[in-house]
Order: structure tokens, then sequence, then C-alpha cells
């Protein structure tokens, strides 16, 4: 059993009120809480499930439809790559191996220091602006290996 974290509990209590307890509310809670937290945690769904009066069930449901949702802290950031064919042919593999390199790690994989995660993702729908990425729901569109080394340096500045 988690504990109850009095941050967690009353940020997702703000976010309720902020949207309402209606069902078609459920996703901006679920993201303004993964962007709070950079994931939403087995806690975060008990008290989501008793404020909003749903299911944890159908909380899950809901956020593993969703890939920008997290339900693990898997690092501060999570950056998803878009794989599919338009990111691909526009460049995907150069960004990726950037990535790899400059991060030392492999897809699928999350630095030492627990501060970048890389994964794959599927189309975000900017498939005339590719290759694109994810920063947890930063959106980075045209990125070439100059570019996404820029975004990692200020995601760095960030954590210091
Ligand atoms: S194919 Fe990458 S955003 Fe659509």
């Amino acid at each position: 059993m988690e504990c109850r974290d009095g941050n967690l509990v009353a940020f997702i209590e703000r976010s309720v009120a902020k949207y309402g307890t209606g069902r078609e509310n459920l996703l901006p809670v679920l993201r303004d809480v993964n962007e709070e937290f950079g994931y939403v945690s087995g806690a975060a769904f008990i008290e989501i499930s008793r404020l909003m009066d749903i299911s944890i069930g159908e909380i899950h449901g809901v956020a593993s439809f969703y890939s920008f949702i997290n339900e693990e802290n898997k690092g501060n950031y999570i950056i998803r790559l878009c794989k599919t064919i338009s990111c691909d042919m526009a460049g995907k593999d150069k960004i990726e191996k950037t990535l790899e390199r400059e991060l030392g790690i492999k897809f699928g994989e999350s630095t030492k220091d627990g501060l970048f995660a890389l994964e794959y993702a599927n189309c975000m729908g900017l498939c005339d602006k590719g290759p694109a990425m994810l920063v947890n729901s930063q959106l980075y569109d045209s990125l070439t290996p100059e570019s996404v080394l820029d975004v990692i340096s200020e995601y760095r500045r960030n954590i210091r």
C-alpha cells in the first residue's frame, strides 16, 4: 500500500476542482498529474478514482491508451521519438543515433541518473514536419541532429 502524499492529493484535488468530476474530464486530470509529477502513480490512480468516482480499471484503461501518460517513474524527461513511416523517411534514424550517443543509452533505457528515458512512439500527427518527438508532453518537430542536441541542453540546464 502506498502512503498518501499530501502534495499529490492536494494537486489532484485542485485539478479535479478545475475541470469537474465528469468522465470527460479524466484525460485533462491525468495530463495535469503527468505533467506535474512526470508520471501517474498508483497513489494518483487511487485519489483520482476517489475524487471522480471512476474505477481504477477505467482510469488505467484511459492512461494506458495514451502513450504520453506514464504509469511509472522512468525519468524526469521521457523522450518519445516517432517511429512511423513519414518521420522514418524524414530522417528519424539520425535523430535516434544522436539521442543515443548524447545520452549514452539505447531506446527502451533510462540514464543512470534517471533524468532521461528514450522510447519510441507512433504517429503524433506532425507527419509533414518530421522527424518529430515528444519530451514529456512537449512536441518538437522538423528535428535535425543539431536541434535535438539543443533540446537536450535546454533540459539539462533546467535541471541544474
Ligand atoms: S509519422 Fe511521425 S508524426 Fe506522423
